[in-house]
């Protein structure tokens, strides 16, 4: 695991986002794996800014995203595929045909879990997938126990991560129960994972995610078994880890040091 720390969430926010536009750059036909939630609002602002500055465009890219919560219609407000196109889409040259998410609105919901994988699966493959985490340590909606061999399906949500995400409802009975996640085997079969982090409230996850043993309990220490795994965290993330004072050092200022 490459561990980058910067100084703040601003920070954490930009490199992440350089190294999205990185891998745009680099092959402008990429497959992106993509993340909702807090912390990606501030990812995604910057992209948005480099890609008005010019230089790159989206316009071959295609996309994946994570999960999607079961039974909320697309055009409401708290849906992934409306924060996605919010928050990203609209404001770069992708073409909407070529972003995926999950269908979390119909019947055989099951039955469109196995497809979206499939189309994973018969695809050129993930290039670069970004994550987030839970306060629980899921990623994506693999929420604790989930199997470390997992393939996208529906996942029952705990109440923890139910009440997280109440402030994007109207009230707590209006959360779903249940989502469409990528599994955590999907997730590591991208050719690269960038999971970023920042706050307090995330320090005890990240410790479990990257000093701990590898276990269900967490799920996303399994990105230990991932070859390029870029962590990108902010002071307050990061103040839970043991040895912080060797990831400062590999990485000062949380920049990559080339050999
Ligand atoms: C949701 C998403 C995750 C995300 C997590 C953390 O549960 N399914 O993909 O990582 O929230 O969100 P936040 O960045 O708001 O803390």
């Amino acid at each position: 695991m490459k561990i980058l720390i910067t100084e703040n969430e601003e920070l954490a926010s930009q490199k992440a986002a350089s190294l999205l536009k990185q891998a745009v750059v680099e092959k402008p036909n990429a497959i992106l794996g993509l993340a909702t939630g807090g912390t990606m609002l501030s990812v995604y602002e910057r992209l948005i800014g480099m890609y008005r500055l010019g230089g790159f465009s989206f316009e071959n890219i295609m996309s994946f995203n994570l999960d999607e919560y079961v039974g909320v219609a697309e055009e409401h407000h708290a849906s992934y595929r409306h924060y996605m196109n919010s928050n990203l889409f609209d404001h770069i040259d992708i073409q909407i045909k070529n972003t995926h998410l999950p269908n979390g609105n119909e019947l055989n919901v099951e039955q469109n879990a196995k497809k979206y994988e499939k189309k994973i699966q018969g695809s050129s493959g993930i290039d670069l997938i970004l994550l987030g985490i839970g306060k629980n340590g899921h990623i994506g909606f693999n929420e604790p126990t989930s199997s470390l061999a997992s393939r996208t399906r529906v996942k029952t949500l705990t109440q923890s991560t139910r009440n997280q995400n109440l402030k994007y409802f109207d009230k707590i009975e209006d959360v779903p129960k249940y989502a469409v996640t990528m599994g955590l085997q999907t997730i590591l079969d991208a050719k690269k994972c960038l999971l970023v982090a920042t706050g307090a409230a995330k320090a005890q996850a990240v410790a479990k995610m990257v000093e701990g043993g590898v276990s269900a309990s967490c799920p996303a220490s399994i990105l230990q078994h991932h070859e390029k795994t870029t962590i990108i965290i902010d002071k307050a993330a990061a103040s839970k880890l043991k040895l912080l004072d060797y990831y400062e050092n590999v990485h000062p200022n949380g920049e990559e040091v080339y050999f």
